[in-house]
């Protein structure tokens, strides 16, 4: 069944009390606005997961998520976090692939393809992440780009696997920048993927999976962006670290 999902992707922000702060004033706040079949996600750093996931309680409507997980099930890795731990703390979603793990940490599609496996095997839901360089956009290879993503990350999946997978498309010209893709840039985008899926996996897992648009999404421009066809909400960022604008996005459906 295709989700209305926002997810907020903190990155690498808020001190223990800001997190605190601004996790009390959306739970606080959805109890009273809260959009019916819209899924919201907060994914903190992961020092909050514990905190945050106090705090949100048995909310209806609201998940706690990663922003990554490792690889590998256990063991000597240093400063890494397994999908298993993730679970046992209550973590429902996990960001992977995201075009600043991508760039920062060179995660390649084979890696990206075992964190999925890892993340499913311990019941998380993976947010899987996809998008092009403002210089593939120019050079007008996107939509091969981030089916190549796809096909490389998620097609050895089974169907059963993949349909638990969502997908998020952030042009990483648009991430940050205030440069939001246009709503028709994004229907665009995600219609590609999704016949891309269901030339793999057949119309019926394609029309159920639910596909986000991330990159300077706001409550100016997320009311256009979900009114798209193909559209099932949003990976937020900077907009996520304010309770007023992020419930403001969850609103615009
Ligand atoms: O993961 C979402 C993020 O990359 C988008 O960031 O600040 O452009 O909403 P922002």
């Amino acid at each position: 069944m295709r989700k209305k999902i926002v997810a907020g992707n903190w990155k690498m922000n808020m001190t223990y009390d800001e997190g605190q702060k601004l996790t009390s004033e959306i739970v606080n706040m959805y109890k009273d606005e809260a959009v019916k079949d819209v899924i919201a996600v907060l994914n903190p750093p992961f020092p909050h997961i514990f905190p945050v996931k106090k705090l949100i309680g048995d909310t209806p409507g609201i998940s706690l998520g990663a922003q990554n997980c490792s690889d590998k099930e256990s063991g000597a890795f240093t400063g890494e976090v397994s999908a298993k731990i993730l679970a046992s703390f209550g973590v429902q979603y996990v960001i992977l692939g995201h075009s600043e793990r991508r760039e920062y940490f060179k995660e390649s599609n084979e890696l990206l393809a075992s964190k999925v496996k890892q993340a499913l095997a311990y019941g998380l839901t993976p947010i899987f992440c996809c998008g092009e360089s403002l210089e593939i956009r120019m050079a007008g290879t996107h939509e091969s780009n981030v089916k190549f993503q796809l096909t490389q990350s998620l097609f050895d999946l089974s169907p059963e696997e993949f349909s638990k997978v969502v997908i998020a498309y952030e042009p990483i010209w648009a991430i940050g920048t205030g440069k939001t893709a246009t709503a028709d840039q994004a229907q665009e985008m995600h219609q590609a993927l999704r016949r891309h899926i269901a030339s793999k996996y057949g119309k019926e897992i394609a029309n159920d999976t639910s596909i986000l648009y991330g990159g300077s999404a706001n409550p100016g421009n997320a009311k256009e962006l979900f009114s798209k066809p193909d559209v099932d909400g949003g990976l937020i960022g900077g907009a996520s670290l304010k309770s007023r604008d992020f419930l403001d996005i969850i609103k615009s459906f």
